[in-house]
């Protein structure tokens, strides 16, 4: 990572360059390949836009401003971007026709203002790039005073930008792979088209530019030569797999893999993978300390495990926060969903958005929740649907309870107080309230409050007739049994 750009002269180090960092995301192509009806930058990548990755990043070293550049699906993206990131962190800049990833950068400058700090330019179609690169390559542009950009030597350069130097092995230019000659295209070396300089070499520089190329575009590339003869380039290599754009969706599945493997990896620091290969987990989610996960386990979205929580084989979280030390047996989903420290779930509990578990509670197997407090060591283990309720602590719901939470028009809330006991196959019409001890009988259906430490029972009184399975036999003795 050694500078090979030229020395600056004196002028050029008398030029000052101001701290910050901007930076430019180009996104306004149709991604062709893809063959798709959603633009190609909104094609998720786990879980998250393939657009946000660069973001994200740029985000992370403190960027301001971040400039994304759109045309195709404009709106679509916009939308996309402003609802993760809040609509006004983004100056959002519009390429309608794509004349060029020069012609984009030199649409995006005049949204920087009169910023006078280090510009850093990204695809959004790179998700795997990394932070150390791109510190680095920022680094370089702001020691320097010069242009920092990222080489790699894929196994294949075909179709990519190579890099031309000269005896002394200096950067001179980038040649793109339409306009090279037989020579230039045996070359390994490639442009990741990954960039940071100083503000005002980039406005000078872009205003150079013109579409004398084999495509009639305006080729950012042409700025390289352009330092080369002036304040100096300087190379940043990265392996190839981190720089690789995504074109299609062969290649959007290959750099999920990669980027599945490399989330897994980091975690593995303090987190046990009885599977990584098979175990999901989004970039957005956090785990603490010893927690354990099983075979095909999915975390999404913004999920966050606790310290020495176990997460059994086949279990899939989405926006649920997991509390210390609590356990999840196989095949549990939850959503919007949080789990208390010590709570043991499942196998097969399925909670729904706005189920928050306390402590210690047991949801055992086939229950669903949705809308539901549960409070300290309730219990429900068995065949239940608990819809907006809230229930308080050291609650036992029998098997097969339901809460009736719905007359076709609206929904209903139901309320057990603290040590209720809900006997099986109980019926809750909401609304309706159960008081603290109370105990409802099984098979009751409650229609109406209980007060608390009562008995709630409906049943129709047990009849037993003697000697009926003899009686109906005789009757159809004559009958041939099937
Ligand atoms: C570009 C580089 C090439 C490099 C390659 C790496 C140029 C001229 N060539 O190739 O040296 O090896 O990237 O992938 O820069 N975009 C816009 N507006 C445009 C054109 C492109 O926003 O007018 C965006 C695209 O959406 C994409 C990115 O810029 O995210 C790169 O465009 P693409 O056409 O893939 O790059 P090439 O020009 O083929
Ligand atoms: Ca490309």
């Amino acid at each position: 990572m050694a500078a090979k750009g030229k020395r600056r002269t004196k002028a050029q180090r008398k030029t000052k360059i101001a701290d910050g960092l901007a930076v430019i995301v180009l996104a306004a192509g149709k991604g062709t390949r893809m063959k798709s009806r959603r633009a190609k930058v909104l094609h998720p990548l786990l879980g998250r836009p393939l657009a946000a990755y660069p973001i994200a990043l740029a985000r992370e070293m403190g960027a301001d401003p971040i400039v994304p550049v759109l045309g195709h699906q404009r709106d679509a993206v916009e939308a996309e971007l402003s609802a993760r990131f809040g609509a006004g962190s983004l100056r959002v800049v519009e390429q309608a026709d794509q004349r060029g990833t020069g012609h984009a950068v030199a649409l995006a400058l005049p949204a920087l203002g009169d910023f006078a700090g280090i510009v850093t330019i990204v695809y959004g179609d790179v998700p795997l790039l990394r932070r150390e690169t791109l510190d680095a390559l920022v680094g370089a542009a702001r020691a320097g005073g010069c242009l920092a950009i990222v080489t790699a030597r894929p196994p294949d350069p075909t179709g990519y930008g190579r890099i031309l130097r000269d005896r002394r092995g200096r950067i001179t230019a980038v040649i793109e792979q339409k306009d090279a000659s037989e020579k230039q295209r045996r070359i390994g070396e490639i442009n990741a088209g990954i960039y940071a300089a100083p503000a005002d070499f980039l406005r000078a520089a872009t205003a150079k530019l013109d579409a004398r190329n084999a495509q009639g575009e305006l080729y950012l590339t042409d700025i390289v030569a352009q330092a080369a003869r002036g304040i100096g380039v300087v190379a940043i290599e990265a392996a190839a797999d981190d720089v690789a754009g995504i074109n299609d969706r062969a290649q959007l599945a290959e750099a999920e893999a990669m980027m599945r493997a490399r989330i897994n990896r980091a975690w593995m620091a303090h987190a046990t993978f009885r599977d990584p290969a098979s175990t999901v987990v989004e970039p957005d989610v956090t785990l603490g300390e010893d927690v354990e996960l099983g075979r095909n386990v999915s975390l999404r979205g913004r999920t966050r495990v606790g310290a020495g929580a176990r997460i059994d084989d086949g279990v899939v979280l989405t926006d649920t926060e997991v509390g210390a030390g609590a356990q999840i047996k196989p095949y549990c989903i939850a959503t919007e969903t949080v789990i208390g420290p010590g709570a043991v779930i499942g196998p097969f509990a399925h909670m729904r958005p706005g189920t928050k578990l306390g402590p210690d509670v047991h949801l055992g197997n086939f229950v669903e929740t949705k809308k539901t407090v549960l409070g300290r060591g309730s219990k429900a283990n068995h065949l239940s649907y608990l819809g907006d309720s809230i229930i308080g602590e050291k609650v036992n719901v029998g098997a097969g309870t339901i809460t009736c939470n719905y007359n076709g028009y609206e929904k209903f809330q139901t309320v057990i107080e603290d040590g209720a006991f809900i006997g099986s196959d109980t019926q809750l019409v909401a609304p309706v309230r159960v008081g603290a001890r109370a105990v409802v009988a099984a098979g009751t259906t409650v229609t109406g409050d209980v007060p608390a430490g009562a008995l709630s029972i409906s049943r129709v009184a047990q009849v037993d007739k003697a000697g009926y399975a003899d009686k109906v036999a005789k009757r159809y003795a004559d009958r041939p049994k099937k």
